[in-house]
């Protein structure tokens, strides 16, 4: 079982991920999800988790004895999973990077939002920094939520038999993309399904898709 921990200001922005697929299939069988707000570890006063920046600018940063204080309260001390911050600065998320944190038998989730982490929790107290993609979001709950998807995908049980191996960027595919799919009706407004689809002759719709993935 692979257990994924999510450190965040909005553990009830999961809710929604949890209640279906992949999520729903592989919670508390492959996968055991804990959500831990940074508000109800944090050493200040009135729940108070962000700072103005030294050097000044705008926005708040997310205050490095904050973050720490949570993983201790979890982990009584350094936790030896991956610990994995989520900022635009991380190594990019591809599906090479998913199957890394699928194989873990354990992950930390670091999300954050204003301005970003203190530069000391990536530096200090994460192991790894993720990017989903080289654009800036909000807050980390997406990103976090993208990787829980990504990574849920890969767990045993979430996917009906064998739909997970010839996926897009799959080893089974060389990393190339699927081919494309197509379903009922065969014709619509002139638009036609390709003729080999319809042979029932599987060695060559087999070729036909290889073929189109390359
Ligand atoms: C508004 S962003 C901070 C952006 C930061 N000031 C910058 O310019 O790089 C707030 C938080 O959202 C999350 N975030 C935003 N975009 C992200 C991305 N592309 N990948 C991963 N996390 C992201 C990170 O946790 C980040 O600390």
């Amino acid at each position: 079982m692979l257990r994924i921990d999510v450190f965040t200001l909005v553990p009830h922005a999961f809710a929604w991920l949890t209640e279906q697929r992949p999520l729903a299939a592989v919670l508390g069988s492959a996968l055991e999800l804990r959500l831990f707000n940074y508000r109800d570890t944090t050493p200040l006063r009135a729940g108070q988790v962000d700072d103005e920046p030294y050097g000044g600018g705008a926005g708040m940063v997310l205050r490095v004895d904050v973050v720490a204080a949570a993983l201790d309260a979890a982990y009584g001390g350094p936790p030896e999973q991956p610990v994995v911050a989520l900022t635009p600065k991380g190594r990019s998320l591809t599906q090479a990077v998913v199957e890394e944190l699928a194989a873990a038998p354990a992950l930390t989730l670091l999300s954050s939002r204003f301005e970003g982490f203190d530069e000391r929790v990536v530096e200090h107290l994460a192991s790894d920094a993720v990017s989903i993609g080289p654009y800036v979001l909000s807050n980390g709950d997406l990103p976090a939520m993208v990787v829980l998807d990504a990574v849920a995908r890969r767990l045993p049980g979430a996917l009906a038999e064998g739909s997970g191996e010839l996926e897009s960027f799959s080893e089974e595919l060389g990393g190339a993309l699927e081919y494309p799919h197509y379903t009922r009706p065969a014709e619509f407004r002139g638009w036609t399904v390709p003729e080999v689809l319809l042979s029932g002759d599987h060695a060559k719709i087999e070729a036909w898709r290889r073929e189109g993935v390359r």
